[in-house]
Order: C-alpha cells, then sequence, then structure tokens
C-alpha cells in the first residue's frame, strides 16, 4: 500500500455515496482529491446519456474542454465525433466520462501544454469513474488510451497488444482502443486514414457487445 499522501487524499471523500449522474457530477466541483484541481479552470465532469450500454472514457480534459467545462469538445472530440459517426454510433446514445476530471498542464508562457496525468493522479480520480460506472451500469465500457485502460482495468496494459477485443475483467466488459488524440498526432495522411479506422472498428465491436 501506499502511503496516504495529504496533498493527495484521492477522491472518495467528495464522492456521494448511490449517486446518480447528475448528483455526481454537482459534487464534482469541490473535489480536492489531489492537487489538479488548483490550477485549472474547472472540473470537467461527463456528458451523454445516464443509461447508456456503451461507455467511452477518455483520458482527461485538454485545454478547451477545461475552459468550456464539456468533455471532449476540441480537437480530439472532433476525431472522436468522426470516428462514432463512421460507427454509426450516435454520440448521445454514448455515456462520455474521463479517466482523470482535471486539466493536466505545463504552462510555457501563454500556451498550456497538454501533460499526462500520473499514476497518481488516475488513482485519486478513480472514486469518480467507479461512482460513474455503478450509476451508468453500462454493457460494455470502451478505454480510450493507455491512461484509461489503466483507470478501468486496474493495471497497465499495450494498447496494440490488447485493442479490439472484448475483455471480461473487472467486473465489466471492456475494449481498449486508442485515444483519438493519437491519430491527430500522426503527421501521414495514409497512417492517419488507417488509424482512424482501426478505431471505428473498435468502437464498431464494442457497439456490437454492447448490442448483445
Ligand atoms: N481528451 C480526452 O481524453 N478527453 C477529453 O475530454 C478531451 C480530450
Ligand atoms: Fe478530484 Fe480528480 Fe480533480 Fe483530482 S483530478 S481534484 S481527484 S476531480
Amino acid at each position: 500500500m501506499a502511503r496516504p499522501d495529504p496533498d493527495r487524499p484521492g477522491a472518495q471523500q467528495w464522492v456521494p455515496d448511490g449517486a446518480d449522474v447528475d448528483t455526481l457530477a454537482a459534487a464534482a466541483p469541490a473535489c480536492r482529491g489531489c492537487e489538479l484541481w488548483a490550477p485549472a479552470t474547472q472540473v470537467v465532469f461527463s456528458t451523454g446519456s445516464p443509461t447508456a450500454r456503451l461507455a467511452l472514457v477518455g483520458e482527461q480534459p485538454g485545454d478547451r474542454e477545461d475552459r468550456e467545462g464539456e468533455p471532449f469538445v476540441g480537437p480530439a472530440g472532433r476525431m472522436l465525433d468522426r470516428a462514432l459517426d463512421e460507427a454509426g454510433i450516435a454520440r448521445d446514445d454514448v455515456y462520455l466520462t474521463n479517466a482523470v476530471k482535471h486539466f493536466r498542464f505545463d504552462e510555457r508562457g501563454q500556451r498550456r501544454i497538454h501533460k499526462t496525468p500520473a499514476v497518481a493522479h488516475i488513482r485519486a480520480c478513480l472514486p469518480w469513474l467507479t461512482a460513474e460506472l455503478a450509476a451508468v451500469r453500462p454493457r460494455v465500457v470502451v478505454a480510450l488510451g493507455a491512461t484509461a485502460a489503466r483507470a478501468v482495468l486496474g493495471h497497465d496494459v499495450t494498447v496494440g497488444d490488447v485493442r479490439g477485443r472484448v475483455l471480461d475483467e473487472a467486473g465489466a466488459r471492456v475494449v481498449v482502443t486508442a485515444h483519438p488524440s493519437s491519430i491527430l498526432r500522426l503527421r501521414d495522411d495514409v497512417d492517419r486514414t488507417a488509424a482512424l479506422a482501426a478505431l471505428v472498428a473498435d468502437l464498431r465491436t464494442a457497439s456490437g457487445a454492447a448490442a448483445s
């Protein structure tokens, strides 16, 4: 067991017991479970259907999400929308959230540069995700990228090794796939097209499993 860190007590004490998604979202702004709340503009909770069969978990809000208070409204969100559309999944029909609810970044002059959350942040924020999944009870959880996979599965995986399979772990069916941001980082058009097609295929697998 890691020693309790007084600066990072974890979210548990701020998470209301047995709450629905609206109640969780209303409680989240008060969270001081780790230090990420302080430099961020606001907490970014979830969006979409609280009765969804399919839940998608991202990493953390980005710059745009931090300013707007909504998940997946920036460039990664547009890529995700495109993938959902190509997979025939309506965004309103899914539950969309993040492993970590505050934006972690480095300040470089006027710019805020995304910084991957550490395992300690994922762990601190996990009580929110656990409560959300208990409230929504989706049939399938899609982990978008390694950070989400770590949060959902409770251990590290290599996305390339496990992606696109329906895993039966941690009491839920889980499909791990790439994060839409990883597609945005590809410079070559052919690579991008292939990466988007792979994401679409994994989303189809997940939505097929959620429908059955
Ligand atoms: N990337 C994520 O993982 N989540 C968001 O909400 C935005 C970008
Ligand atoms: Fe709480 Fe999560 Fe924000 Fe940390 S990142 S303060 S645990 S909501």
